[in-house]
């Protein structure tokens, strides 16, 4: 059984994806044990509540120091001994202690195809703004695991989405995540969950 922590900021769209799949028995051997988020008013924690999933917030603001809400933020996570952690629309920097701890054993969702419109500033709306500044007709989402670098680490799985006439960035942001970010991040969970997932070469490998 995997055991799966979710990091969340907003919404929880991709939350919701996830505990469907879960539920519908399409994401297998797999119980989300924690959902974590760095912000109270996330309605993503509702979600979670919804589903009778432990939840709890951990907000920088509430630390003295980065260094402090990192180690108190890592404790969290230990407690619930996930095997997988999900960043689920997480809008804040993960540490590198925990990054060396849970080597490829963390995962993102970014709405983009890495390695465009990725990296340092592109996050939420502003990838789909980006997309629609630069004209280009297809878009899509990733998941990649995650590295030392910003959307860097080794990708599991993409998902390709065109652009249509009169796009604004919400309207994309929306289809992206119905005819991408829904379908291969419980996917990519999935995979995991039976073991078809390996890093060989800085490269995730899927087996089927
Ligand atoms: C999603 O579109 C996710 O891909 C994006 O934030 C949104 C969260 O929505 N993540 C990033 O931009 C990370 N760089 P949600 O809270 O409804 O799942």
């Amino acid at each position: 059984m995997l055991d799966v922590v979710v990091l969340v900021s907003g919404g929880g769209t991709n939350l919701q994806a996830i505990i469907d799949a879960v539920e519908a028995g399409s994401i297998t051997n797999t119980r989300i044990t924690g959902v974590i988020s760095n912000n109270k008013n996330a309605y993503a924690l509702e979600r979670a509540k919804k589903h009778g999933i432990a939840n709890r917030c951990i907000s920088p603001k509430k630390f003295a120091s980065r260094e402090a809400f990192n180690d108190k933020f890592i404790e969290a996570i230990d407690e619930w001994k996930p095997d997988l952690i999900v960043l689920a629309g997480f809008l804040v920097v993960i540490p590198p202690a925990m990054i060396e701890k849970y080597r490829n054993r963390i995962i993102n969702i970014h709405p983009s195809l890495i390695p465009s419109f990725c990296g340092t500033g592109f996050y939420g709306l502003k990838v789909h703004e980006a997309a629609l500044a630069r004209g280009v007709k297809v878009v899509g989402a990733t998941v990649h695991f995650v590295d030392e670098g910003t959307d860097t680490g080794p990708i599991i799985l993409q998902k390709a989405v065109e652009v249509e006439q009169g796009d604004t960035p919400e309207v994309l942001q929306k289809r992206v995540m119905e005819q991408a970010e829904w379908k291969i991040l419980p996917h990519a969970i999935d995979l995991i969950a039976n073991g078809k997932v390996s890093v060989c070469d800085g490269k995730a490998v899927i087996s089927l």
